[in-house]
């Protein structure tokens, strides 16, 4: 499976992560980071989470894509894959990482090179969104068929929408343990952002070449179309399903 990243780095998907800070996502780690400790954020993205874990501990945000490096940071951001991090065995206490493991092909693997940084004893906190869980309402035909369409282009860039409901099987499949798991609702968009969100990624995907699924998304983006011009008031909080464990 050829890995992408189904969200891409246009302006509404990054103002969506600037909007995260880590007084909230990352509650769950900092019982985890002792001072001086030395802290992994994979998938970093803009960097708001990680430049706020950083008066606990020495941070370092990894991400594939680092579009926008914030100026005179504490933090220090490393370009990497998560299949092949640029640090020695045993060598960090903490790994973190917020919604990241929704869009790997390759969890497992991912989690391996995790394993092999952390010092024994280290810590893991993953935080993962499910798409299954979501609270969106109302939820109409027309809503449903967007969504799947937004599923299918988060899966063909070999992600999995729903990937919060398996993240502790795959923790455990790693080899770690003192496996702790909580499940978190939060309002990441409003409903009409949403929509909108859902109706520009489909068209986006296809203003490309026609692939095999182009009828499918095109009837995803019709139904996305009129989503967003008869339903503007709504409910949706994300599921976030958050993962600790020890190496
Ligand atoms: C949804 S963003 C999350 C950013 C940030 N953690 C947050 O929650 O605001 C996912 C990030 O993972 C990065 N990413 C995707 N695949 C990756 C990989 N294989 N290795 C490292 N980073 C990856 C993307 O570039 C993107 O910045």
């Amino acid at each position: 499976m050829l890995e992408g990243y189904a969200p891409g780095y246009g302006q509404d998907a990054l103002s969506m992560m600037s909007s995260r800070s880590a007084v909230d996502r990352a509650a769950f780690a900092h019982p985890l980071v002792e001072p001086g400790a030395c802290v992994v954020d994979l998938g970093c993205g803009p960097g708001s989470i990680t430049a706020s874990l950083a008066p606990l501990a020495k941070v370092v945000g990894v991400d594939i894509h680092l579009p926008v490096l914030p100026v005179g940071s504490a933090v220090d951001f490393v370009a990497a894959t998560a299949y092949a991090l640029p640090f020695a065995t045993g060598s960090v206490d903490v790994v973190f990482s917020h919604a990241l493991f929704e869009h790997l092909a390759n969890p497992g693997a991912a989690l391996t090179e995790i394993r092999r940084i952390l010092r024994p004893g280290g810590k893991l906190a993953l935080s993962t969104s499910d798409w299954s869980r979501a609270k969106i309402r109302p939820r109409t035909a027309n809503v449903d068929a967007a969504l799947r369409g937004h599923y299918l282009l988060r899966r063909r860039a070999g992600g999995d929408p729903f990937a919060g409901r398996n993240v502790g099987a795959w923790v455990a499949a790693a080899g770690f343990s003192g496996i702790t798991e909580r499940t978190r609702f939060r309002e990441d968009l409003s409903y009409r952002s949403l929509a909108l969100y859902v109706e520009s990624r489909l068209a986006e995907a296809l203003s490309g070449p026609p692939a095999k699924d182009h009828d499918q998304l095109t009837s995803a983006a019709r139904s996305a179309w009129s989503w967003t011009r008869t339903a503007a008031v709504g409910d949706f909080h994300q599921c976030w399903q958050e993962v600790t464990a020890t190496r």
